[in-house]
Parts: structure tokens; C-alpha cells; sequence
């Protein structure tokens, strides 16, 4: 007999509505060949990445952040006093604290909800749909804003060309609800690897190493990346992430109907995808057009996905990030009807 203070039945959280917004302004590789030294054809032909879209100086995370949350919930039909909670993946707040979390929970007046941010850069929004699914599933919630909102225009060095042409501005926001009949967040693997900390970093401007006239002078507030070890790391954990992800959905690669990864290099994406066998044609990718957005990269591309008309209720989607940390994300969902 089971007792009726415990559920017994666990409702899987499911994406109710998705939104995103990005900065007006773009910067093509063109524009960047004036700034620095470099090309079009090599960072096409490296990259994947066409343009970007860059925050104006009086843009800031929560901005994109409230923005996208307001079109997701617009998409959901969820008023802002229903949510429950407000997760924001961010690896640039608008502050060191108070949370990116609360700044949007005024921006868009949700004052029923708890509020707080998720470090875990661009994997921020895969490592939140594992925590809002156990939040869903665990009953301690009935409606999430889960938000990968990013600005790191603001933090790289725009004279440095191995990282300035990577990036882009933007957000990307879903709304969670529980579900009863299988369809949502069925599992996810997040892993992480301290090791690798110093891979992609911004060293300064933390209690380690605070701010100085010195280091900003010299430029040294900038973020620092290996690129090419990040980029071994990831065509490595991630398809050993994915199959352990399936693994536990008791799927397989042969079963995914759409992989929507971290748009970081689109050499990467195909490696994740040649890997597992995964015919390109169930491999979203926009990064052409908004570069590496970091946590809003996954909802961004979920979004466009929604948008075009791709993701049908059944299909079996595996969304992957990763980043500095290092860390990673993978969750395997099936795709719910609205
Ligand atoms: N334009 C022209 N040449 C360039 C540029 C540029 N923008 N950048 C680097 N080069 C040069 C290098 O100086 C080097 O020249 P050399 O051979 O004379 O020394 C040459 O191009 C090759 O450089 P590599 O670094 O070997 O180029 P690679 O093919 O590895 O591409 C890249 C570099 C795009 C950074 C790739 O390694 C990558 O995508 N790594 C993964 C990055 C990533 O995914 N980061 C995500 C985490 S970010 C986060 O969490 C915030």
C-alpha cells in the first residue's frame, strides 16, 4: 500500500513554450577581417560561423534574458505569477551577485517564483533541464522559466583573433510543466572535469585574482581559451555522454530523431554526429548565423528547430552542451505536443 503523503506517480518535465532573443547588431566575418587578422574563408571554413549578433553597450544579459523569458512564456500561455521558479544559466550576469535570476524576475514580474542563477557556461541550459526535470519530477515544482542567456562579447579580447571571431550575444528561454504520458526530460548525464579549468578561463576579476588597474590595462580580463584542446575534449566526452544518455532511456543513436548541440564549431557538431552514426540531416545547426552564444546556444537552436517546424511530438531529441569547467550536459527528450 503506498502512502498518499508520497507521490508515487513521477510526471516528466516537458517543454511548454520556448523564446529567444538576440542583439540587433551583426558582425560579419567581413567586419571582423577590418578588425583583426583574419578572414571569411578561414574562420567558414574552421568555424562553421558566418556572423554574429553583439550586444550594444547599454544591452546586458538580463535584457536578452527577460526578452526571450517573455516570449517563451508568451508561446506557453504561462502568465509570469504561475512560475514557480526561474533558472538562469549564465556565465555573464549582469552582476558578480545579485542574480541574473532576480534581475529578470523584476524585469518580467514574476514574484511568485524562487529565483537563481546556474554556472555552468555553455553547458548552463543542458545542466538546467536536469535540474528543473527533478524539480518536476520530485513534485517541487509545477512551472519552470529555465533561461541560457549569454553576453560574452563583453568579456573577450577583441584583439586576440583565435577567440574574438568565436563568439555572439543572445538568449534563449523554455517554460517546463509536468507530464504524465512520457514525453519530456526522460534522462540526462552531466559530467565535469576541474582538471581542466585553466582550458577556457577568465582568471581575473574573482576573489583569486580581483580586478586591477594593472590587468585592465594590459588586457588581461579577457577570456583565455586552448582552443584546440577544448576541441579534443569535446568530440570525446561528448558522444560517450550521448550513448550514456540513450543508454539509460534504453535508446540508441539509431533512435534519435534530432540532435541539437552547443553550436560552438560546426566541425564539432559533425564530429558528435559522424561518431554516433547520426545522419547529418537530423543535426540542427544554425551557428552560420549566431556563432557560439554559450548557454543560449541549445534554446536558441531548440527555438529555431520549433520554428521550422522540425521537432514532432514523439521524435526522440538529444540536446549536448559543454564548456569551460570543464563540463558537460546531455539530455535525451521526447518531444511533447503543446
Ligand atoms: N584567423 C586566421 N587564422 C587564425 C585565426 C583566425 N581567426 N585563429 C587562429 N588562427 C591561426 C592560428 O594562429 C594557427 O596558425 P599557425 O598554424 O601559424 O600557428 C592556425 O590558425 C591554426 O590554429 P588552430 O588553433 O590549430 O586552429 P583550429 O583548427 O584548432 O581552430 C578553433 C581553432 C576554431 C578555436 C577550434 O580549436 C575550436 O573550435 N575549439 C573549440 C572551442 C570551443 O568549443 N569552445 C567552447 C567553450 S567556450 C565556453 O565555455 C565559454
Amino acid at each position: 500500500m503506498s502512502s498518499p503523503l508520497i507521490p508515487t506517480k513521477q510526471p516528466l518535465a516537458a517543454i511548454l513554450g520556448l523564446g529567444m532573443c538576440v542583439p540587433e547588431r551583426v558582425l560579419t566575418n567581413d567586419d571582423l577581417a577590418q578588425m583583426v587578422d583574419t578572414s571569411d574563408e578561414w574562420i567558414t571554413s574552421r568555424t562553421g560561423i558566418r556572423q554574429r549578433r553583439i550586444a550594444d553597450d547599454n544591452t546586458t544579459t538580463s535584457d536578452l534574458a527577460a526578452e526571450a523569458a517573455i516570449r517563451a512564456l508568451d508561446d506557453a500561455k504561462v502568465h509570469p505569477d504561475e512560475l514557480d521558479l526561474i533558472l538562469c544559466a549564465t556565465a555573464t550576469g549582469d552582476y558578480i551577485w545579485p542574480a541574473t535570476a532576480c534581475v529578470v524576475q523584476r524585469k518580467i514580474g514574476a514574484y511568485r517564483a524562487g529565483a537563481f542563477d546556474l554556472s555552468a557556461a555553455c553547458a548552463g541550459f543542458c545542466y538546467g533541464l536536469a535540474v528543473a526535470g527533478a524539480f518536476i519530477q520530485s513534485h517541487a515544482a509545477q512551472r519552470i522559466l529555465l533561461i541560457g542567456a549569454d553576453a560574452l562579447s563583453k568579456h573577450v579580447d577583441w584583439n586576440d583573433r583565435s577567440t574574438c571571431v568565436l563568439f555572439g550575444d543572445g538568449a534563449g528561454a523554455a517554460v517546463l510543466g509536468p507530464n504524465d504520458s512520457g514525453q519530456g526530460v526522460l534522462t540526462s548525464v552531466l559530467g565535469a572535469n576541474g582538471d581542466g579549468l585553466e582550458m577556457v578561463w577568465l582568471p581575473h576579476g574573482g576573489t583569486r585574482s580581483p580586478l586591477t588597474p594593472e590587468l585592465i590595462e594590459n588586457g588581461q580580463n579577457k577570456l583565455i581559451m586552448q582552443g584546440r584542446e577544448v576541441y579534443r575534449f569535446a568530440v570525446q566526452v561528448i558522444p560517450e555522454a550521448i550513448q550514456q544518455a540513450l543508454q539509460k532511456a534504453c535508446l540508441s543513436p539509431s533512435q534519435v530523431d534530432w540532435l541539437v548541440m552547443h553550436q560552438a564549431n560546426i566541425r564539432i557538431v559533425e564530429a558528435v554526429a559522424e561518431r554516433l552514426q547520426i545522419p547529418k540531416e537530423r543535426v540542427f545547426i544554425n551557428i552560420d548565423r549566431y556563432g557560439n552564444t554559450s548557454a543560449a546556444s541549445v534554446p536558441i537552436a531548440l527555438t529555431e528547430a520549433v520554428q521550422q517546424n522540425l521537432l514532432k511530438p514523439g521524435q526522440i531529441v538529444v540536446t549536448a552542451g559543454f564548456g569551460a569547467g570543464l563540463v558537460w550536459g546531455v539530455n535525451v527528450i521526447r518531444w511533447n505536443a503543446k
